[in-house]
């Protein structure tokens, strides 16, 4: 009886305060490894909003941007890369993975649920609040080739826009742009413009950020944007923190514990270190 007493002490303990046994506990037993990986420095723009839920925990960030960027590349090629960068993950301890790119989500998750033992966490294009929020009816969306053609996109598109009208155009050249550190001044503006344009040409008030990369370029598409129009801002919808949320929901569901403090964080890159650096740095 007293046993049980003291494991719902403890499990309450545990789960949600930092007292000296939680803290002992989680530190001596129960770490748990969150891997989060993109095909470059835009799943960075994931991390921020996974840090500000889970402050404590360990943290194992991979950046392929040696191989970035993945938006033209054929789905074999990013689901290859994603297993290399998935038996790294797991090899470094990660307990899950979040795949913070929404292009290899919608080449490769599939896949990786079917071959590796852990939970991944994927991207999910924002259209569901995007069609709630515009009050024109046409929402726009940014995203990478790979992301506009894929399955999962058009399935989304399906269920929650048949009442609203959808204008696409890929963030040409964004993920170059932000791959070299650039987030903002002339050359960030210009170029996020040209494909803006076009969206706000067809009456979007509602920008959907469909590649995680872009976050990172919000103030040049604001700036952008009100050169193209004098229309109010246009409100971005920037996907992580509901995939923030979401990987709280299914560590909670998968009993990976939390930790409150006193995390690591470790980045690994196949491109260049000083920018993944300097970005991370600025953003988290
Ligand atoms: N950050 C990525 C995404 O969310 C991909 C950019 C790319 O590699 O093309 O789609």
């Amino acid at each position: 009886m007293y046993f049980l007493l003291l494991l719902s002490n403890f499990a309450t303990t545990y789960k949600d305060s930092k007292d000296f046994v939680g803290n002992f506990y989680i530190c001596t037993l129960v770490m748990a490894t969150i891997g989060i990986f993109d095909s470059g420095v835009g799943g960075l723009s994931v991390f921020r909003e996974i840090r500000k839920r889970l402050p404590g925990e360990n943290y194992i960030y991979f950046s392929d941007s040696a191989h970035c960027p993945y938006g033209e590349r054929t789905e074999e090629f990013i689901i290859n890369r994603c297993r290399e960068i998935t038996e790294f993950l797991l090899g470094k301890g990660a307990d899950i993975i979040v795949v913070a790119c929404n292009t290899a989500t919608a080449a490769a998750i599939k896949t990786l649920r079917e071959e590796y033992p852990v939970q991944f966490i994927g991207m999910e294009p924002a259209i569901k609040p995007a069609a709630q929020m515009t009050k024109t009816g046409v929402v726009g969306v940014l995203a990478t080739a790979g992301t506009l053609k894929s399955d999962k996109y058009l399935r989304h598109k399906e269920k929650y826009a048949s009442d609203i009208i959808i204008a696409e155009h890929v963030g040409e050249g964004f993920v170059e742009l932000v791959e070299k550190g650039i987030t903002s001044g002339p050359e960030a503006v210009n170029t996020v413009r040209h494909s803006l344009e076009p969206l706000i040409k067809a009456g979007a008030d509602t920008i959907v950020l469909g590649c995680t990369h872009y976050p990172f370029l919000a103030e040049a598409i604001q700036e952008a944007g009100s050169e193209i129009s004098n229309e109010k801002a246009l409100q971005l919808i920037d996907p992580a923190p509901a995939i923030a949320k979401r990987l709280m929901e299914v560590m909670d569901a998968e009993g990976i514990p939390h930790n409150p403090e006193n995390g690591s964080v470790t980045l690994h890159t196949s491109g260049n270190k000083d920018i993944l650096q300097r970005l991370y740095d600025s953003l988290i």
